[in-house]
């Protein structure tokens, strides 16, 4: 299975990150917007953070001409008929990305791998919505996708080994680190990861020290690159308590149950770096 044009839906910070590592990596891209404004923006981001690295050094002129080049930004579904692959990385609601998966299904050429780049949701729900359900699975990026080694490909009860494989070999050829994991909430990293900081946000809620000190205690104590409240702000607030709810659903572990200030923070727009402000500012 010869993967050469890939789509990706949605065109949030996820989106953009793997536009931009299957750009970089010589893959033909379709990035899908709900509008061509919001994906014509994504495609201008993608050109700002590679100026930052010719600024560097790291990329020259026409690489980076190169790249940009390969992304066509769409909001027309159709566009993805002759993807080999398509990723999508929408908002972390079930119900969004099941409508989805059954479009993507209808204008998909046969034969394509439709993937999902959820944090936690079943990947046998969205393949139930595909009458391909042999070529689904998750192909699981980390936050930014440009900087960060993993990939999680997640294999739901009904994969073929093909797709898998493919996935596999894609993931090596954006540059990623690609482990295999059995679909279950969480997968491995996020199951692991957020009882952690569930409970980072826990121990702020009872006063047990500020928010600041808790970072630069599990930066310095555990050499973490990032202290979990600095965390929390770069995943999204409103993603993270998705993940939360998603593994509470499967596991009843009461330490999946979101802390309720994190949901307040949601519902008052606190969000993260992508809304300009979570636990921390980040106007200034
Ligand atoms: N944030 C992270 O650290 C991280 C890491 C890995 C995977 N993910 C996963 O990536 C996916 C996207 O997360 P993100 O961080 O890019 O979020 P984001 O908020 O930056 O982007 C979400 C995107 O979904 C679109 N969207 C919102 N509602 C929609 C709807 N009803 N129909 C179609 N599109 C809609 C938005 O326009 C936006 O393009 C989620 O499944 C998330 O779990 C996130």
């Amino acid at each position: 299975m010869d993967v050469q044009r890939v789509g990706i839906v949605g065109s949030g910070q996820m989106g953009g990150g793997i536009a931009e590592v299957a750009a970089r990596s010589g893959y033909e891209v379709v990035l899908r917007s709900r509008t061509i404004e919001a994906a014509t923006a994504t495609l201008a981001g993608i050109e700002k953070s590679l100026a930052k690295q010719v600024a560097k050094g790291k990329l020259d002129e026409a690489d980076q001409a190169a790249i940009v080049a390969r992304i066509t930004p769409t909001a027309e579904i159709d566009d993805l008929f002759d993807c080999d692959l398509v990723i999508e990385s929408v908002v972390e609601d079930i119900t969004v990305k099941k409508v989805l998966f059954a479009e993507l299904d209808a204008v998909c050429k046969p034969g394509a791998i439709l993937a999902t780049n959820t944090s936690t949701l079943s990947v046998i729900e969205l393949a139930m919505q595909a009458k391909r359900p042999e070529r689904v699975c998750g192909i699981h990026f980390f936050n930014p996708a440009t900087l960060m080694s993993l990939v999680e490909v997640v294999r739901p009860l009904t994969a073929a080994d093909e797709t898998i494989n493919a996935a596999k070999t894609f993931a090596q050829r954006c540059g990623k680190d690609a482990v295999d994991v059995k679909d279950r909430a969480g997968f491995i990293v996020n199951a692991l990861l957020f009882p952690y900081l569930n409970n980072a946000a826990r121990m702020l809620d009872h006063g047990t020290a500020s928010m600041e000190d808790i970072d630069v205690a599990m930066k310095g104590g555990c050499n973490f690159p990032l202290g979990p409240f600095q965390l929390l702000d770069l995943v999204g607030l409103d993603t993270s308590v998705a993940i939360l709810d998603a593994l509470y659903l499967e596991f009843k572990d009461p330490n999946f149950t979101p802390v309720p200030s994190l949901r307040r923070m949601v519902e008052a727009g606190l969000l993260g770096r992508k809304s300009g402000r979570g636990f921390y500012d980040y106007r200034g």
